[in-house]
């Protein structure tokens, strides 16, 4: 192991809270149907003035609180998103702005929801060797403005927020990231999961903004992905350890997108679901915001302890999937 450590965790979300009630006002649908389906209850949406590097900000205030330094400290920033400010700067340059952190390096990364776990990859390799000692990564989104509000298959499921890590080279530690374990395939159709017009691919930018330039999902496609991926991000990442089983595993973090993925990984990894941590029923799937947000509840709650094995396990759009293991 290298050495790099999550001293600090954070998150950024929109106040506005948007239950499954709400949702029924505006597209057919119930919250038994969402309740049942997906496990989600509500979720927070962003106001108009908010936008993705407002919640990757202030993530990033609170993990550096936590981390106990300042931003100038930071040599590193990556967010991970599919739903950035603009299309330029890249939003980790307008974070550096936000909370001053003026000696990073900052560029964004767009593996969907698996971005946060391919964030802390990259950030881990670059650790100390190209001059990094401090890392920033960030997951956040704001999905409501890439989703179709009159399509009831995506808009009841996406959601708006984000979580922070601080990793810092400590060297000689037996603490930090012991693995991560990266994959991709673009050979699925783009439908499965997608927003189709492009920006510089076939259809013309002037759709930007309007409701064609929605995440379109094949939800049932996409839902047997995420079976399979879970697990396999997470014994993926075990395999580059030095011999830790699922048994080791304390914590799974995984990509928060159905209640009902989840259950099934459970049961193909045969781990009991209480050592998951939920928190999609409050939040919904924010994308590559979805494992910082848990990973924060669950270290400032206190179900993380030091020395707990920690896996996470991110899959989406690509298809893409990443696992990472991590003694706390
Ligand atoms: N309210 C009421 N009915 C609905 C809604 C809704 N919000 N959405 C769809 N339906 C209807 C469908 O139209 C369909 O009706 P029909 O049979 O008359 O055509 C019916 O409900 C059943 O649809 P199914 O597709 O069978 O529902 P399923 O049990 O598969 O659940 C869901 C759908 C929740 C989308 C599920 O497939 C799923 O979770 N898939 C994975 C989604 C996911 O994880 N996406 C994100 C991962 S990657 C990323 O995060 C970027």
């Amino acid at each position: 192991m290298k050495g790099n450590r999550i001293i600090g965790t954070g998150m950024g979300l929109p106040s506005r809270v948007v239950t499954n009630e709400d949702l029924a006002k505006i597209v057919n649908t119930t919250d038994e149907w969402i309740t049942t389906r997906t496990g989600i209850k509500e979720r927070r949406i962003a106001e108009d003035h908010e936008t993705t590097s407002d919640f990757s900000a202030l993530a990033a205030e609170n993990a550096m609180e936590m981390a106990g330094i300042g931003p100038e400290e930071i040599d590193l920033i990556i967010v991970a998103t599919l739903s950035p400010d603009r299309l330029l700067p890249s939003t980790a340059c307008l974070v550096q702005g936000k909370i001053g952190a003026k000696n990073a390096a900052c560029f964004d990364l767009e593996a969907a929801c698996s971005g946060f776990v391919y964030g802390l990859a990259v950030a881990n390799g670059m650790m100390p060797d190209l001059g990094v000692r401090t890392a920033l990564v960030i997951g956040a989104e704001t999905l409501s403005r890439v989703l179709d509000w009159t399509d009831r298959n995506t808009c009841v499921l996406f959601a708006d927020g984000g979580g922070a890590a601080i990793l810092r080279h400590e060297g000689n530690v037996d603490r930090g990231i012991l693995s991560t374990y990266l994959r991709a395939d673009g050979s699925a159709p783009p439908p499965w999961l997608a927003v189709e017009p492009g920006v510089a691919d076939l259809n013309p930018l002037s759709e930007y903004g309007s409701r064609d330039f929605a995440i379109r999902m094949e939800g049932r496609e996409v839902f047997k992905f995420g079976v399979r991926a879970l697990p396999d991000a997470v014994h993926g990442a075990l395999k580059l350890t030095d011999g830790l089983t699922i048994q080791d595993v304390d914590w799974i973090i995984p990509h928060q997108a159905n209640v009902r993925i989840i259950e099934a990984a459970a049961k193909s990894l045969d781990i009991p679901y209480e050592r998951f941590v939920v928190n999609l029923q409050k939040y919904g799937n924010t994308s590559g915001g979805t494992i910082p947000i848990a990973l924060d509840e669950a270290n400032r709650d206190g179900r993380i302890k030091e020395g707990d094995i920690v896996a996470l396990s991110g899959f989406g759009a690509g298809l893409t999937w990443a696992g990472a293991i991590i003694r706390w």
